[in-house]
């Protein structure tokens, strides 16, 4: 069933994205062969991410950040709740109900260099996504990637390479290339940039907060570095252990910590 929600809620900022109760425990088998444990990966966690907002997930390895994140582009199943998508109910859609609204949703993986077919030239896998989803006329598709390896700060002679010829950076990149290709409305950053080098992390930083702009996107950007999340988000979630213990704008989680662990994490990450 598809439900509408309101989403107009803040100031006339239409809610992208909402995520009500959601929760994923994990069964895996024990030591015996009758033993089963339960891992509650994510319990209970709720919130809304408005139009133009850039909400952080941070907390410690292990926290649940990449459940949710997995959740919401519906790669991994919940166990309970819901998740809305411009109002509309996508929890139980499946891969048929989603195709429409996967040019509008795009997630750049935590361990990202695993998912570029190595096969296949940058100019192949920037026009991949083009084809697929339709977005420029076939004669466009060639001057589409030069455009979009631009906009990344990459010149178009890179196309002829493979994702093996090219450095770490320029790999994260053709992802968010990739990503951005599409036109979506919402990007999912999964620590884009905690697989690279320190010397880099500032470059795509800088990026990804400059296409932001310019393209209007909303991130929900998940990382375990404080500074990174001040850096480029507005509002912040905390998790611990599968929940969210805290939840606010940047000014008040990082100014004014309400919850231990915040602090805790603030004074860690010093
Ligand atoms: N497929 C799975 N099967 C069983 N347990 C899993 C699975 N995926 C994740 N988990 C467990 O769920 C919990 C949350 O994992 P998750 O990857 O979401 O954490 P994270 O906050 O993204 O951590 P990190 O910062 O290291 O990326 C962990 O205890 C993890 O071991
Ligand atoms: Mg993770």
């Amino acid at each position: 069933m598809t439900e509408n929600i309101d989403i107009y809620k803040d100031h006339g900022r239409e809610c992208l994205l909402k995520v009500e109760n959601l929760s994923k425990h994990y069964i895996i088998a024990g030591a015996r062969l009758k033993d089963k444990i339960i891992i509650d990966a994510v319990r209970n966690i709720s919130f809304e991410v408005f139009e133009g907002d850039s909400l952080g997930l941070i907390g410690e390895s292990g926290s649940g950040k990449s459940t949710a994140a997995n959740m919401i582009m519906r790669l991994v199943e919940p166990s309970e709740g819901r998740i809305y998508l411009f109002g509309k109910d996508i929890t139980m859609l499946d891969e048929n109900g989603m195709r429409k609204f996967r040019k509008d949703l795009q997630i750049i993986f935590q361990h990202s260099n695993a998912v570029l077919d190595p096969k296949m030239t940058i100019g192949e896998l920037l026009s991949e996504p083009l084809k697929i989803h339709g977005i420029v006329r076939d004669s466009m598709i060639n001057d589409e990637v030069d455009r979009l390896l631009g906009m990344v700060g990459l010149s178009p002679a890179e196309k002829v390479k493979f994702p093996g010829q090219m450095s770490g950076g320029q790999v994260q990149r053709v992802i968010i290339a990739r990503a951005i290709s599409t036109r979506p409305r919402i990007i999912i950053c999964d620590e884009p940039v905690s697989a690279l080098d320190v010397s880099v992390q500032g470059q795509i930083l800088n990026l990804l907060k400059s296409l932001k702009d310019e393209l209007g996107l909303t991130y929900v950007f998940i990382s375990h570095d404080l500074k990174v999340v001040r850096f480029i988000c507005n509002r912040i979630a905390v998790m611990r252990n599968g929940e969210i213990v805290e939840i606010g704008t940047s000014a008040e989680v990082l100014g004014n910590p309400s919850h231990a662990y915040t602090k805790q994490l603030m004074e860690s990450n010093l």
